[in-house]
């Protein structure tokens, strides 16, 4: 399956993304495409040094039209020949073009256990709230904001002393872990979603299934 990833900065994400796909893993993901809305985002560097195209679309070009702006990436991603988009630090709402040209198939990670903490600056809300746990949530994309049918969580405690960057770098670590995991299964064709729920094959079932 084609992949596009979408990224807006520092793209650790998508590193671990291709560096599983290095190490084997992924085998059913090609990814065709790396797209960034912010011209000096780091991450670009990633896609270079692993060979995939790097391709900036900048937001800032289209103003405040989001469509117009989905419409260029969705370009792109249809001339990379995506089959599917991952949403990996893409600090913009994704609107109804890019839903309806990839219906269910764009994944977000964020660092939440949704849907508690949607939204941006996810770490610093869970320690103004005070939670015990924290964590990170892959799903599909739907028209809200990270509110779509929930692929997989992976929670990470918060230490008493905790700062919203030792907080947010721990977070990190698993989100790495739950966006390679999350991608293997949906690019196997291991995930069965009924409305909210979403059902995550074993190897030997999706097979089975296939
Ligand atoms: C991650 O915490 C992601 O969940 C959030 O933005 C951060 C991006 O990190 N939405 P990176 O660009 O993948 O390093």
């Amino acid at each position: 399956m084609r992949i596009g990833v979408l990224i807006s900065g520092r793209g650790s994400n998508l590193d671990a993304l291709l560096k599983a796909k290095a190490a084997g893993r992924l085998a059913h993901a090609q990814f065709a495409v790396v797209l960034s809305n912010n011209p000096d985002a780091p991450g670009l560097r990633h896609a270079r040094d692993a060979d995939v195209p790097a391709i900036v679309v900048n937001h800032r070009e289209t103003g405040r039209d989001r469509d117009a702006h989905d419409r260029r990436v969705l370009e792109v991603a249809r001339n990379a020949g995506c089959e599917a988009l991952v949403l990996a630090g893409y600090m913009r709402i994704v609107g109804e073009v890019l839903l309806e040209a990839f219906p269910g198939r764009i994944l977000n990670i964020h660092p939440s256990l949704l849907p508690a903490f949607p939204g941006l600056n996810a770490p610093r809300q869970a320690l103004d709230w005070g939670v015990k746990i924290a964590g990170c949530t892959v799903h599909l994309v739907d028209s809200g904001v990270d509110s779509g049918p929930i692929i997989l969580q992976r929670p990470v405690p918060v230490l008493p002393d905790d700062t919203e960057d030792a907080l947010a770098a721990r977070i990190l670590e698993q989100e790495h872990i739950a966006i390679v995991d999350a991608l293997e299964a949906f690019t196997d064709g291991r995930l069965r979603v009924e409305e909210r729920r979403v059902r995550i094959l074993s190897e030997s079932e999706g097979n089975d299934d296939a």
